[in-house]
């Protein structure tokens, strides 16, 4: 006798799938965005899920939906991004800059726009990779779980909130938690690269191998590049920059907190200078 397959109610499955990162849903099929498209445009056209039992794209009316205003093609919106970017005259001109700007897909599936949080006028910044799903709710970076972790980290060397500012490279969150495409994180390194700039820190903390290759164009991996001091131009003047083991790794790899350790007394002990 056939054996039935155990059913799961549909409330376990979503769970199942919450816990796993997936907490948004947007296509049927996992579009390829490491492949080079001709344009931004072009590839969300390509990849629009079908609906179920739709007839074949040929027969099928492709209209765009109503109120759809396209991303602008990677080319073109990194250079809007760097127009409005070095347009920015303070930090509050560059929040409603981004908030502006429609040149980054990864905003329409985004909550809200996660500028900053802490003290801008800090002598340390920390920029991070992307919002989570706590920091999408909320509009603010390092509030989840990673974000609780990095809390302690940086009170573990006397620093808090007011006495550090927190950015990402990508100020929306991926869908899903995925990682940024390279084309995302080149149309927001001029936000980004710009918020440093007028933040003017004495010293940057990227957290996280993304951070790191993306803001100081390292090529190695955050093992071979974690606790070592890097020089960044803001534009204006040459900063110390260093890279730190990113929280939420540490968090599934807690024997590497050790190091992370280290790397903050190295923190403290610049920042003492
Ligand atoms: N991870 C990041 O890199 N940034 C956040 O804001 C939260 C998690």
């Amino acid at each position: 006798m056939a054996m039935s397959e155990p059913r799961l109610h549909p409330a376990e499955v979503l769970r199942f799938y919450a816990e796993n990162g997936v907490d948004i849903a947007l296509a049927e099929t996992a579009p390829n965005r490491l492949a080079e498209p001709a344009t931004v445009a072009e590839t969300s056209r390509s990849e629009a899920p079908k609906p179920f039992g739709a007839p074949p794209a040929a027969t099928r009316p492709q209209a765009p939906p109503r109120n759809f205003t396209p991303p602008a093609a990677p080319e073109a919106a990194i250079r809007d991004a760097g127009q409005l970017a070095a347009n920015a005259k303070t930090l509050d001109e560059l929040r409603a800059a981004l908030e502006s700007f429609e040149g980054c897909s990864l905003k329409a599936t985004a909550m809200r726009t996660v500028f900053a949080d802490g003290n801008p006028e800090a002598r340390i910044m920390f920029v991070g990779e992307a919002p989570g799903a706590e920091e999408d709710r909320e509009g603010l970076p390092f509030v989840g779980r990673s974000g609780k972790l990095l809390d302690r980290m940086i009170g573990a060397i006397g620093l808090d909130r007011t006495s550090a500012y927190i950015a990402n490279i990508i100020p929306w969150r991926p869908p899903g938690n995925r990682t940024p495409t390279p084309q995302e994180s080149a149309i927001c390194l001029p936000f980004i690269r710009r918020q440093v700039k007028l933040a003017d820190p004495d010293i940057l903390v990227c957290v996280g191998g993304p951070s790191a290759t993306t803001l100081l164009e390292l090529k190695e991996g955050i093992t071979r590049t974690r606790g070592r001091w890097f020089e960044y131009d803001t534009g204006t003047r040459k900063i110390k920059a260093i890279a730190l083991f990113h929280p939420a790794y540490l968090l599934r790899s807690p024997a590497h907190k050790r190091l992370a350790w280290q790397d903050l007394l190295a923190i403290r002990k610049a920042l003492s200078n």
